[in-house]
Formats: structure tokens, C-alpha cells, sequence
């Protein structure tokens, strides 16, 4: 069993490992020899702090031993991917994987032998997803009913926290001019719309602040990421693009002004453009549970692992 999209998760099993997220965050002690002298093997594309630090961190502190391929001093560069995954999975027990693109992760998952995480694809950041499930479950102490607004570019995390809340009864509002091409899933949309899990909002009539503060009034969270997926941040090619993207995403860009009076929680994944997506300041705003959301990555990919490994 891997952990690819959350699509091919059921709720129960969302559900558990949400659960089991905050058993293992409370009791830390009671998890240490979980996964002893086992070994997680972390491929990544692209760079990462917080999906790393909780695979590698995570797994040591289960019990386990880490190992870290950086894409460009393996061979996974010059050979077939199927090849070097099969190859992979008889030295591990489990995998973490980023790829640039997500059919690779299709690839490596049809390939792989021992169980394999998307540690965040061009479509789906489902790690992510557990961890913000956890952080509204703990924050708002339910999932059921909670509604979340989503204001940015729809993107892989965008795509994971419906596809997640899907399964959980929360209700994503989307306030996004524009969906990055490479995350478009209209069989998630369509399915997540017609279960009342997914609003779209038409940005159209979004034409100031009164209308999207009253969106985000409306929520209980709500939640930003970057206008520009990290493996674009530094591309020449990108650069027109960024400024395009820029300019137009400002009027949606999370500040105190925006959300001034509104009682709700602020969230972000991170890493965080401050001055972008979010005004700096609201990163230490008292309803921002951001860093605790980034904390929650390590626990939460402790459940997401422990539980592959009882699976496999
Ligand atoms: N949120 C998240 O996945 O962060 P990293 O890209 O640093 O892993
Ligand atoms: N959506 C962003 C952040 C993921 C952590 C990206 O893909 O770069």
C-alpha cells in the first residue's frame, strides 16, 4: 500500500491516522520502538525542510534509520525510474519520495516493492494534508462541518486538503484566480463539488475586500501558499511569469487589513513569501497556528509511516 494521492485512502483510514497523529504528538514516549531497525530511504527531487526533517527525523525517532538520496548523486538521473525504485525497495522498508512531476510518482509507485509516499508531486502534497487535518482537528477540535477558505493560485496543496477534506466532512471554500496547470485534477473537483466539500468562488465577482472578507468571515480557517511552486522560484524562464502572477495575486494577499475582526485560524504549509501570499505579520498573528501546522508535519508523518508499515 503507498501513499500517493489520498484518493486511494479511505475516510476511515484518514480518519485513524489523524487520530494517531495526535496520540503519537501527546505520547511521543510510547512510539519509540515502532519502527526499530527499520529503514526509510527519502528520494527527493527537490529541495525540502519540513517533509524531510519529518521522514528523516520522524523515522530516527521511531526507532528506524534514515537514509537520504539527493536526486543528482544517485543514479536515478541517467537510468530507467522503474529500474532504480525496484532497486531502492530491496534495500528499504519504506520510501519518501518528491518528484518533480507526478507521473513519475505513478511510475515509482507501480515500481515500488515496499511502500512509497509522495512527499509533495506538481498535482499532490498529501503528507501535507494529514498535517493540516491534524492542526484543524487539534485547533478547532473537529473536522466534520469545519469550513476552510482557500485564497491563492489552486495548487498541489490546494488539490490535497480537498482531497483530504473530502474524506472528512470539511467544507473547502476556493478563492483562486488561476489553478497551476500542472495541478489539474477536475475528476477530484467535480466528485469534491457535488459532496459539498468544494466551493469554487468565481474571482470575477471578487472585486474587493468587503466581498472576500466576508468569504473568509465566513470560514473557520483559512489558509494561503505560495503564488509560485518552488521548483520555478529560481528559473530564468519563470521570471516574466512571476511578475505576472505577482501583480495579479496581490488584492489576494493575506494581511491584517484582510483580516481585520475575522475570527478564524490562520494557516499556511510553508515556506512562507512574506509579502506575498501573507503579510509577515500575520505569521505571529494570535490566530495563526502556522508553525504548530509545521510542527505537526513531524508527527503526523510518523502516523502516515507507521501506518504503511502495518499495511505492508
Ligand atoms: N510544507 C512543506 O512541504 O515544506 P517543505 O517543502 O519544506 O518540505
Ligand atoms: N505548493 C508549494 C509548496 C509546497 C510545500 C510548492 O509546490 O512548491
Amino acid at each position: 500500500m503507498h501513499l500517493v494521492t489520498l484518493k486511494e485512502w479511505t475516510d476511515s483510514e484518514i480518519q485513524e491516522t489523524v487520530e494517531n497523529s495526535l496520540k503519537i504528538k501527546n505520547h511521543p514516549e510510547k512510539y519509540r520502538h515502532t519502527a526499530e531497525a527499520l529503514n526509510l530511504g527519502l528520494l527527493f527531487q527537490k529541495t525540502s525542510t519540513r517533509t524531510r526533517c519529518a521522514g528523516e527525523i520522524g523515522i530516527v525517532q521511531l526507532g528506524g534509520n534514515a537514509h537520504y538520496l539527493d536526486w543528482r548523486s544517485t543514479n536515478f538521473g541517467i537510468a530507467d525510474l522503474s529500474d532504480e525504485i525496484r532497486v531502492l525497495s530491496a534495500y528499504v522498508d519504506i520510501i519518501l519520495a518528491r518528484f518533480l512531476k507526478h507521473n513519475d510518482m505513478l511510475d515509482a509507485a507501480k515500481a515500488a516493492t515496499v511502500p512509497i509516499i509522495n512527499g509533495c508531486c506538481d498535482r499532490y502534497h498529501p503528507t501535507q494534508a494529514i498535517g493540516d487535518l491534524m492542526t484543524i482537528q487539534e485547533y478547532i477540535g473537529k473536522l466534520d462541518g469545519v469550513k476552510v477558505c482557500f485564497v491563492g493560485i489552486h495548487n498541489n496543496v490546494c488539490n490535497s486538503l480537498i482531497a483530504a477534506g473530502m474524506k472528512v466532512g470539511l467544507e473547502v471554500t476556493v478563492i483562486a484566480p488561476e489553478i497551476n496547470p500542472a495541478a489539474i485534477d477536475k475528476e477530484l473537483l467535480s466528485e469534491a463539488e457535488q459532496k459539498g466539500c468544494y466551493k469554487p468562488v468565481d474571482t470575477e465577482l471578487v472585486d474587493n475586500h468587503g466581498i472576500l472578507q466576508r468569504i473568509i468571515g465566513g470560514c473557520d480557517v483559512v489558509y494561503t501558499d505560495t503564488w509560485i511552486d518552488m521548483e520555478f522560484f529560481t528559473d530564468p524562464d519563470f521570471a516574466d511569469e512571476r511578475d505576472r502572477r505577482v501583480e495579479k495575486m496581490m488584492p489576494y494577499q493575506l494581511n491584517p487589513n484582510l483580516l481585520r475582526d475575522l475570527d478564524c485560524r490562520i494557516m499556511h504549509c510553508l515556506p512562507a513569501h512574506r509579502g506575498y501570499e501573507i503579510d509577515g505579520d500575520l505569521l505571529d498573528d494570535p490566530r495563526s497556528v502556522i508553525f504548530e501546522q509545521s510542527e505537526n508535519r513531524l508527527h503526523s508523518m510518523k502516523a502516515i509511516m507507521l501506518y504503511l508499515l502495518s499495511q505492508s
